[in-house]
């Protein structure tokens, strides 16, 4: 056992950051609850904490780096022209993935509030037919994956204290979906602390629990090293991490083609975009400044610039980030000795608070301060990094927002699953009935050319169908 951590040290520990306001109440606490709130207190890097409150109003100048910023350097998936035919970056990527030298990576470490989906997002129903979660169909994919590649392929999940729990429960409840013990890591990632917008004192949010949430998915950076995980994925051989974001059941998990590009250009951190569709669409804009790649979110762009076109009529900045990426192990491991690779970005936030004076406090405007670091930050550092543009309705259909909202939906989403996987069999000569909703599973086909040779010529979907690994007639199906 560690040292037993008294009142007075706590008090000596806060004191030069003007923080001792954390242990009002102490003499009411439990032991336990002391216990509990020593280890939050001695988890905080309250010099660090300290620091970013100070300089919290320096002007970053994203200004003078956006005006400089042209077209990023990349390739467009599935199309010629980029030195490496799209058969030949799919054959490339393929040997990578039978070799066993890539992992895929969730980050699931999110509180997805904006949901208003009380447990973490990944256990939202969102088969449109079979009401499969989101971690089902992740996981679908990357064994779909593993076989067509022949070889096991690991599947960590970062998730948050938030999250951790339930998310590790629900999986073990559904057998892993089927993934083998050996090949499934979790690892948590690390908090930080709200503070009071005006005075830069730590919240709590009730007596003794200080107010911490997930660092940001940056936090993936020290969590999976920490963990130990990096290094147990390198010892089998895991060269390359596949990562991607636990909203989006359209990304295309382990895509041999994006692997395949990602290896052609030597990059040590490739991202995959779709085109914006209007100038100020809510995602990153990926950048490229003196030969540099960057992220710059939305919010930080200038109207001015995210308007701009270049003579062909193409949004200058039109390079929307999805939040899929293909790392290089060797490079995070690098990058983590570089302690100041990742900055952190201050979110004004509404945060309910504990006040020891008068008790709990509901905000109605924003009050404080959040931390976070974006592993997005890390691209600039990244040796020939390069983004691959996919397109939309085939990649990208995040669920953000709770049902009535105008985009990003349940049924928004459902809706772009349905379309796709339509898409899908039409491609292989199935006609879908108008109206007629279908579901592939990644089982039973991961991308569209597993559907060949499949269906008696004339093949016709006359009501719902969700295709699963198992079965593919059902009773719901008909032929002409
Ligand atoms: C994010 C990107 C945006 C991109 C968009 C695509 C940021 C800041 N912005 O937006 O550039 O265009 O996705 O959908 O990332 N997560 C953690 N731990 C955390 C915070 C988040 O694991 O502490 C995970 C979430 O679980 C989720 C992912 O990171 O899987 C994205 O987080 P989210 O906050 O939903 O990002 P957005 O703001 O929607």
């Amino acid at each position: 056992m560690g040292k037993t951590w008294e009142y007075k040290d706590l008090k000596a520990l806060l004191e030069p950051f003007q923080q001792t306001h954390l242990l009002a109440g102490w003499e009411d606490l439990s032991e336990e609850g002391r216990a509990r709130l020593a280890a939050q207190i001695r988890e905080l890097d309250l010099p660090l904490i300290a620091r970013l409150f100070r300089d919290r109003n320096l002007p970053i100048d994203i200004a003078s780096l956006v005006e400089r910023a042209v077209s990023p350097r990349g390739v467009r998936l599935d199309s010629e022209g980029a030195g490496l035919s799209p058969a030949d970056a799919y054959r490339l990527g393929q040997g990578v993935l039978q070799r066993g030298e890539v992992a895929a990576l969730l980050v699931a470490g999110g509180q997805g509030t904006r949901l208003g989906f009380p447990h973490p997002k990944g256990m939202f129903p969102i088969g449109p037919i079979s009401g499969h979660s989101l971690f089902q169909i992740h996981v679908e994919k990357v064994l779909a994956r593993s076989r067509k590649a022949g070889c096991p392929i690991p599947l960590a999940v970062m998730t948050s204290p938030a999250t951790h729990q339930e998310t590790v429960e629900f999986f073990s409840r559904h057998g892993r979906f089927g993934l083998p013990e050996e090949d499934l890591y979790f690892f948590c990632q690390g908090t930080m602390p709200s503070v009071d917008a005006a005075t830069g004192k730590i919240l709590l949010s009730a007596p003794g629990d200080l107010a911490l949430s997930p660092d940001g998915h940056g936090g993936m950076l020290a969590a999976i090293i920490r963990s130990g995980t990096l290094e147990k994925l390198a010892s089998r051989g895991i060269k390359y991490l596949f990562y991607f974001q636990v909203d989006n059941p359209l990304v295309d998990i382990l895509s041999p083609s994006a692997i395949g590009y990602h290896i052609y250009f030597g990059s040590e951190m490739s991202t995959e975009v779709v085109a914006k569709e209007t100038p100020f669409d809510r995602v990153g804009n990926v950048i490229e400044v003196d030969g540099r790649l960057y992220v710059v979110e939305y919010s930080d762009l200038p109207d001015e610039l995210a308007q701009k076109r270049s003579p062909d009529g193409r949004l200058l900045l039109w390079a929307g980030s999805i939040g899929v990426h293909i790392i290089n192990v060797d490079f995070l491991f690098r990058m983590y000795e570089q302690v100041d690779a990742l900055p952190y970005h201050l979110a004004y936030k509404k945060v309910p608070y504990y006040d020891p004076a008068s008790g709990p406090v509901t905000p109605t405007k924003p009050n404080a301060i959040k931390f976070e670091r974006f592993i997005f930050d890390l691209i600039p550092h990244a040796k020939n990094a390069i983004v691959i543009e996919v397109n939309a309705a085939q990649h990208f259909a995040p669920l953000k927002n709770a049902p009535g909202a105008d985009r990003d939906t349940p049924e928004h989403v459902r809706q772009q699953m349905i379309a796709l996987h339509r898409s899908w069999l039409e491609r292989n000569q199935v006609a879908v009935c108008d109206g007629v909703a279908v579901e592939i599973s990644p089982l039973f086909a991961v991308e569209p050319d597993d559907l060949k040779g499949r269906f008696p010529p004339g093949y016709r979907i006359t009501e719902p169908t969700f295709f699963s690994h198992t079965t593919w007639v059902s009773s719901a199906e008909s032929r002409r």
